[in-house]
């Protein structure tokens, strides 16, 4: 099969090698001797993969490695009692390997796709809306009716946290830094949009009337203060992510001031040994896709040889919603 490997740790220009690689076995890390083998049709582009061409992420396979956590494609073959059978149509994650023509995912990882949603959405299901459900509900303890603030609100994490919000009732608002960005937020389902430059904060709490319950974070960095003045009594902030590049620290006097929390929301490392919570998240994503919702919008499309390209576009903020590349 066709395959891209991070041959070096020298960054998304230079770290990645086309390689003509074996099949994999239907086995997977996370089951061994189970796994479901999918026909990769398209494969999503993420942050964890840019971070793996200059060796920055938690996982750090041997070199050369195929990178790819998800894939939308068609099951090939599948263990009795996966789930999914042979000629599926799937959204599957598959941690590592998905930047090649054929993957292996462990079974309670590999989901039906909808019928309204193409491949590369499929490669768009996985990591963002899981991570979006889990930060919202099962960490940030979301009720209906709640106000939602949503940074970086036009990329993957954002786009996906604006549609489960909107879908589970919430009222939403984004935070973007361009023109392009905050249609891309308005079309995933963001009732305001405010500016990452402006003054943001107190817009925010005129818009909301007092301050918002949640802010979803994928961007940390010298915005995290202005986030805690956004809460009102009782509010979480949902730390996902650092693309803005610094980790903030938090000054916790701010948090017995009004009550507020900071909660940290790890799905990788929360779900990876709870098949069972996967699959309810699964459920409940799969029930909005079906009501609607959730419908993942795809930014930019590369072919499978332009995989650079597309990790380069992640990392000068140029993406918006999911980067896919079309592997067929
Ligand atoms: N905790 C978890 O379980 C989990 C799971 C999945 C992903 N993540 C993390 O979530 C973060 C977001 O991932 P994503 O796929 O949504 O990325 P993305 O599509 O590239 O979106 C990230 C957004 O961050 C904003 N940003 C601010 N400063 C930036 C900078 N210096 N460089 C790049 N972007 C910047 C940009 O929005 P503006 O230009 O509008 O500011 C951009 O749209 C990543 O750190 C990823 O590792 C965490």
């Amino acid at each position: 099969m066709r395959a891209i490997q991070i041959a070096e740790l020298t960054g998304p220009r230079d770290a990645l090698r086309e390689a003509d690689l074996p099949d994999p076995e239907p086995s997977h890390a996370m089951t061994p001797g189970r796994g479901v083998i999918v026909e990769v049709h398209a494969a999503g582009v993420s942050f964890p993969e840019l971070l793996q061409t200059r060796g920055e992420y938690q996982i750090k396979p041997d070199l050369p490695f195929v990178p790819g956590s998800e894939v939308g494609g068609v099951v090939l073959s599948a263990p009795d009692g996966a789930g999914v059978a042979p000629g599926d149509r799937v959204a599957a994650f598959c941690m590592l390997g998905g930047f090649a023509e054929t993957a292996v995912a462990p079974e309670h990882f590999v989901f039906p796709l909808h019928d309204g949603l193409d491949f590369a959405q499929g490669a768009a299901l996985v990591l963002n809306y899981h991570t979006a459900y889990f930060s919202l509900v099962t960490r940030g303890r979301y009720s209906e009716g709640e106000t939602v603030l949503v940074h970086g609100a036009a990329g993957g994490v954002g786009t996906a946290a604006l549609q489960v919000a909107k879908g589970l009732g919430a009222r939403t608002i984004g935070v973007v830094s361009s023109d392009e960005k905050e249609r891309v937020a308005r079309e995933a389902g963001a009732d305001e949009v405010v500016r990452s430059d402006g003054p943001w904060k107190d817009e925010v709490k005129e818009l909301s009337g007092g301050g918002v319950d949640i802010v979803i974070d994928p961007v940390g960095g010298d915005r995290f203060t202005d986030s805690l003045r956004s809460l009102r009594e009782g509010g979480r902030c949902v730390v996902v992510g650092f693309t803005g590049g610094s980790i903030p620290e938090v000054r916790v006097n701010r948090l017995l001031l009004n009550n507020l929390e900071v909660v940290g929301a790890g799905w990788g490392a929360y779900v990876i040994s709870k098949p069972d919570v996967v699959r309810s998240i699964g459920e409940a994503v799969g029930r909005l896709a079906s009501e609607g919702f959730v419908k993942p919008i795809v930014g930019a499309r590369f072919p499978l040889a332009e995989a650079a390209e597309a990790l380069e576009l992640l990392d000068s903020r140029g993406a918006t919603g999911k980067v896919v590349l079309d592997v067929r």
